[in-house]
């Protein structure tokens, strides 16, 4: 019997180094990325598009939100700050011009990959609230800035894009 529950102490111990390496490479790629992700442009009508709804894209094999915000939602980002790990962006992944208050080049669209810092799961919209992990609970407030409870260590990466028009966004490259 012995044998056994060493052989699963070592499957689980596998496990969980497994999942920690994963969530480090995630971790360094993102902190040591020179630029934000490119590439595969890939258009988005955002004619459609209401305020609080969360359109989620697939995007080089990852989940990318686009999401409106409501002016009341963008005036709320100033609220919180001092609890943000990463108020400024300084230790996260983005195009240069979305390294201020709201992480995007127009205040009202707010575009991220829908990926948790931590170890890659897909956070969840709480509404104003922003959004919160389900595996370790990190939350991210409506910009992806990433709040110090939690494990996440940095904010929500965010795409390179551009706007082609009022309502036509390109993910995938910078004007
Ligand atoms: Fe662990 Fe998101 S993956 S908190």
């Amino acid at each position: 019997m012995a044998p056994v529950r060493v052989k699963r102490r070592g499957l689980l111990l596998g496990a969980g180094a497994g999942a920690a390496a994963a969530g480090l490479a995630y971790w360094w790629k993102a902190k040591h990325a020179d630029n934000a992700p490119q590439g595969s442009p890939l258009a988005v009508d955002l004619q459609d598009l209401p305020a609080g709804k969360l359109l989620t894209l697939n995007w080089q094999d990852k989940p990318v939100w686009v999401m409106r915000r409501s002016p009341a939602e963008i005036a709320a980002l100033a609220d919180h700050e001092e609890l943000l790990l990463d108020a400024d962006s300084r230790q996260s992944v983005q195009p240069p011009a979305c390294r201020n208050r709201h992480r995007s080049l127009r205040p009202d669209i707010f575009v991220a990959v829908g990926l948790c810092t931590h170890l890659g799961c897909t956070p969840q919209l709480r509404g104003a609230e922003g959004f919160t992990c389900p595996c370790h609970a990190s939350h991210y407030d409506l910009a992806g800035r990433v709040f110090k409870v939690g494990p996440a260590p940095a904010n929500l990466v965010i795409p390179a894009y551009h706007f082609a028009s009022e309502n036509r966004l390109v993910l995938g490259a910078s004007a």
